[in-house]
């Protein structure tokens, strides 16, 4: 697994702590932050944002690797991810396939009451598709 230090990984999770503020959950009132890594060290952050029409939601996830994508940035090296709810918030199956497409070696951290998990995304999503 790649190295990251504790200030990062804590930088991170503030990060996507930050970022769940501005999620918009009104119907499921699971609000999930996310913040991306690149290489060089910019962040860029994500949160859910829900529909009257259910299936338009996007994940955070999502939103903060298109987020980092829309401003020309592909380089991506980790994500946290943080919510509201007592259990811990793990990807999506179609945000694993996402993290994959930009991140084939990505640091998943994902955010728990007193500390975090880290993963490599190529153990949450093992033989990921691409082509
Ligand atoms: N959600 C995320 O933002 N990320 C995940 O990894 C799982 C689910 C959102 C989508 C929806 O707005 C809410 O959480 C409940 O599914």
């Amino acid at each position: 697994m790649k190295r990251i230090t504790k200030k990062t990984i804590n930088k991170l999770l503030t990060e996507a702590r930050n970022a769940r503020e501005f999620s918009y959950a009104p119907y499921s009132n699971f609000h999930v932050g996310a913040a991306v890594m690149t290489r060089s060290g910019m962040i860029f952050r994500g949160c859910n944002i829900e529909n009257s029409s259910y299936g338009l939601t996007i994940c955070a996830e999502r939103a903060a690797i298109f987020n980092a994508l829309s401003s020309g940035v592909k380089d991506i090296v980790a994500i946290a991810i943080s919510c509201n709810d007592k259990k811990i918030c793990t990807p999506c199956g179609a945000c694993r396939q996402v993290i994959y497409e930009f991140s084939e070696d990505c640091l998943i951290i994902i955010d728990r009451k007193g500390g975090y998990i880290i993963k490599n995304i190529r153990e949450l999503l093992p033989l990921g598709f691409g082509i």
